[in-house]
């Protein structure tokens, strides 16, 4: 997802205690089936770790994504973007930046993923280095980017068969030099998927319609994720809106949830606002509506927002009637609607140290 804004140092950690009353696959039920209480609030909400948590962790490592199943998060949320030598690896950024890896060996930072070699890459060390703003991060010095196959390996060596993926194609239809085509993405990552027996278990996501589109025809059973913010739904200066698949918003009255039901999209995934870091604010402009969820839910469709990682505003998505929350800080999410008197989360699972092998050399 594209983080506009850090959030600064937050309360205190508070305790988990939770039970697993989420379904091993992600069936959307839209809010108003079985999933309500008597209040009308729903009984449960799904815990998505962005980026595997980058609030406690360095993002989309292995020790990421490992820590995630240790608190018992429902979903892994992560980046797909491809080497050089076409490899899918999970990693949020197009350029490798110095303010998360270092190198070793090579001359890589600052250098466009497109341009480097599986192998090139490998010799980064993005475990060194505290993220700005995040101050409760744990560094794993040493700690590689990771390919699909890698972070899918770790998803079947802990061994938990209700762990479920959200897996973003990362690229921008304004920037084509710097990533693959989205053909590439529309082509190589199911395959990738169901070689590790996930694909019934991941939803893609996108910003870039054009490859939920694609995957729709290629892939019908693949569940996917229409994602959205303020910049994403408004026409270029030609009147076209190139983030939209080929979708004109103005058949559709402006409403980009109906037009993201008409790709096929089963969830909705809007940013939680326009502006302002908290909902708290006195900036706060909202993205994500009581309207907007109300809309998805008539059309069959559930709304899982991002990247919230303050309590005000996880428990103001929550009561807004979300199904699931992407938060750098999932533990957060459990906290707040079990506070609500909502489950969220799971049991966590004890990561093995044989599962983390391929994480990186701890320097
Ligand atoms: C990739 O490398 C080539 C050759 O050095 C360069 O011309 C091109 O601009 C690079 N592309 C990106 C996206 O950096």
């Amino acid at each position: 997802m594209v983080q506009l804004h850090n959030l600064g140092p937050l309360s205190a950690a508070l305790t988990v205690g939770f039970l697993s009353i989420t379904p091993a696959i992600a069936i959307p039920s839209p809010n108003g089936g079985q999933d309500l209480q008597s209040s009308g609030r729903r009984k449960s909400v799904e815990v998505q770790a962005h980026r595997g948590g980058l609030g406690v962790r360095p993002e989309s490592t292995l020790y990421a994504f490992a820590h995630a199943l240790e608190i018992g998060v429902d979903v892994l949320e992560m980046d797909a973007v491809f080497t050089k030598d076409g490899v899918p690896v999970i990693w949020h950024d197009d350029q490798i930046s110095a303010t998360k890896c270092k190198d070793t060996t090579g001359n890589f930072v600052g250098q466009y993923i497109v341009n480097i070699t599986l192998a090139e890459l490998k010799t980064l060390d993005c475990g060194s280095q505290q993220i700005s703003g995040h101050p409760q991060q744990k560094l794993f010095p040493g700690a590689q980017i990771q390919t699909l196959s890698e972070i899918l390996d770790l998803v079947s060596c802990v061994g938990d068969k209700s762990i479920r993926i959200n897996l973003e194609t990362k690229l921008s239809p304004l920037a084509p030099a710097i990533s693959f085509p989205p053909e590439k993405y529309i082509t190589s990552l199911v395959p990738t998927l169901r070689k590790h027996n996930m694909a019934q278990r991941t939803t893609i996501q996108s910003f870039d319609w054009r490859t939920l589109v694609g995957i729709k025809k290629s892939f019908p059973d693949i569940k996917l994720v229409a994602l959205a913010d303020a910049t994403t739904i408004v026409p270029a200066s030609d009147g076209t809106y190139p983030w939209l698949g080929g979708v004109d918003l103005r058949d559709f009255s402006g409403d980009w949830v109906k037009a993201a039901k008409s790709i096929g999209a089963d969830i909705i995934s809007p940013r939680w606002a326009v502006a302002g870091t908290t909902v708290n604010s006195p900036t706060y402009r909202p993205f994500l509506t009581e309207e907007m969820v109300r809309v998805a839910e008539k059309l069959r469709m559930e709304t899982v927002p991002w990247t919230l990682d303050d309590e005000v505003s996880i428990e103001d998505a929550i009561v807004k009637g979300v199904k699931g929350v992407i938060s750098n800080y999932p533990e957060r999410v459990i906290a707040v609607a079990n506070t609500l008197g909502i489950k969220a989360g799971k049991k966590g699972k004890k990561v093995p140290e044989k599962c983390l092998k391929n994480g990186g050399t701890r320097v």
